[in-house]
């Protein structure tokens, strides 16, 4: 288990933060990909515009270095008021995209591999994010157990060292599902440490 005072990160600290997110420091690829979505959602001056009114003017964002989970806060929310979603919509729709970016990077493969169906995939989770950790050590990754399957639902258990991203895991969840052909309502409640959701299967009406 990694410990939180083992990672570094710049201004984060150890006190509690701000936002929901009660993590640390994140990886540059989440906010690359926040970046990508707040280019292709609002373009390049307003994103700028942006990264001004964070105090971020001219930040570059590292896919291998380290950035404070309060600047990753301060970032989807600056998104969310340019797009007039709350924190909640703003994750679930960076969820949406992080596959297609994740599927775009140099990791691309790493998601190929990790299963040609949708149940499969969900249980290799840990393994492909185990399987990124040689190269961004310091992760702190999230875990996923598919704790029930068959029918017409699956339900997984997510955990985090982090809070506030059950909506940017139920995005990702949605269109990870899409990428195998499948609608699916994607719920979840919170619990300690996490959440539980549940990918429910539409049936077309006989
Ligand atoms: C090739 C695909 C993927 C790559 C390369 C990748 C990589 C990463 C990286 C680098 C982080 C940041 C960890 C840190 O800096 O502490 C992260 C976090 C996260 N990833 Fe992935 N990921 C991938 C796919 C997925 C998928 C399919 C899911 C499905 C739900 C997922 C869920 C998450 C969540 C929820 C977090 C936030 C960490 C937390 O909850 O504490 N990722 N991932």
């Amino acid at each position: 288990m990694k410990e939180l005072r083992d990672r570094q990160s710049a201004g984060a600290g150890p006190a509690p933060l701000a936002g929901p997110v009660a993590g640390g420091a994140m990886y540059g690829m989440i906010h690359q990909a926040a970046r990508d979505f707040a280019l292709s959602r609002l373009g390049p001056e307003q994103w700028e515009g942006l990264l001004e009114t964070g105090g971020l003017s001219g930040r570059q964002f590292i896919g291998v270095e380290y950035y404070s989970d309060e600047e990753t806060m301060r970032i989807v929310s600056l998104i969310g008021d340019r797009l007039g979603l709350d924190m909640t919509e703003t994750f679930r729709q960076l969820g949406g995209a992080w596959v297609d970016f994740a599927g775009a990077s140099t990791y691309g493969r790493v998601l190929q591999m990790a299963g040609d169906d949708l149940e499969t995939f969900l249980s290799n989770l840990d393994r492909m994010h185990a399987s990124i950790k040689s190269n961004m050590p310091k992760a702190a990754l999230p875990g996923f157990e598919v704790v029930s399957s068959g029918g017409d639902a699956i339900r997984v258990q997510y955990r985090s060292e982090r809070r506030g991203l059950a909506p940017f895991v139920q995005g990702i969840l949605a269109s990870v599902a899409q990428r195998f052909g499948e609608t699916l309502d994607v719920s979840y409640v919170e619990t300690e440490g996490g959440a539980l959701f549940t990918l429910a299967r539409r049936r077309a009406a006989a």
